[in-house]
């Protein structure tokens, strides 16, 4: 089944330049970019972008990375695209993570861990919503 999911690329892993390697194991993976920007995300982007985590103990932390330099963000297409995504990112944890996996590759920590990915297709969905209109998604 063709769906999208939403992915960002964090402020880890454009400081250390690494948008294209990523970016290459993306459309390696048969995941086409249907959308893309790059962006310095405000205080109130992140904190409502993450809102469902507002009361966990990282969140504040969590908050300050997201807007500590530039993101990418992004709708990926493809069959099955947000368990597929799931599967190319890797656990949350990078330790956790298993090998050849985006975050067991690139990630600095549980929290620098290099990208996002929606975790259901009605996330994805709201997510996209989030950061695009519907001009600026082109299939
Ligand atoms: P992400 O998929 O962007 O969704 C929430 C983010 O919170 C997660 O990836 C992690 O980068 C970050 N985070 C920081 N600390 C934790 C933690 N202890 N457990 C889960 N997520 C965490």
């Amino acid at each position: 089944m063709t769906e999208r999911t939403f992915s960002i690329i964090k402020p880890d892993a454009t400081r250390r330049n690494l948008t294209g390697k990523i970016i290459d194991r993306l459309e390696t993976s048969g995941l086409r970019i249907v959308a893309q920007k790059r962006m310095w995300l405000s205080q109130k982007q992140a904190e409502g972008f993450y809102a469902v985590h507002k009361e966990r103990p990282f969140f504040h932390d969590l908050v300050k990375f997201m807007t500590s330099g530039p993101v990418v963000v992004q709708v990926l297409e493809g069959a099955n695209a947000v368990a597929k995504y799931r599967e190319i990112m890797g656990a949350t944890d990078p330790k956790k993570a298993n090998p050849g996996t985006i975050r067991k590759d690139f990630a600095e920590s549980i929290e620098a861990n290099s990208v996002h990915g929606s975790d259901s297709a009605e996330n994805a969905a709201i997510e996209i919503r989030y950061f695009f209109a519907d001009t600026e998604v082109v299939g």
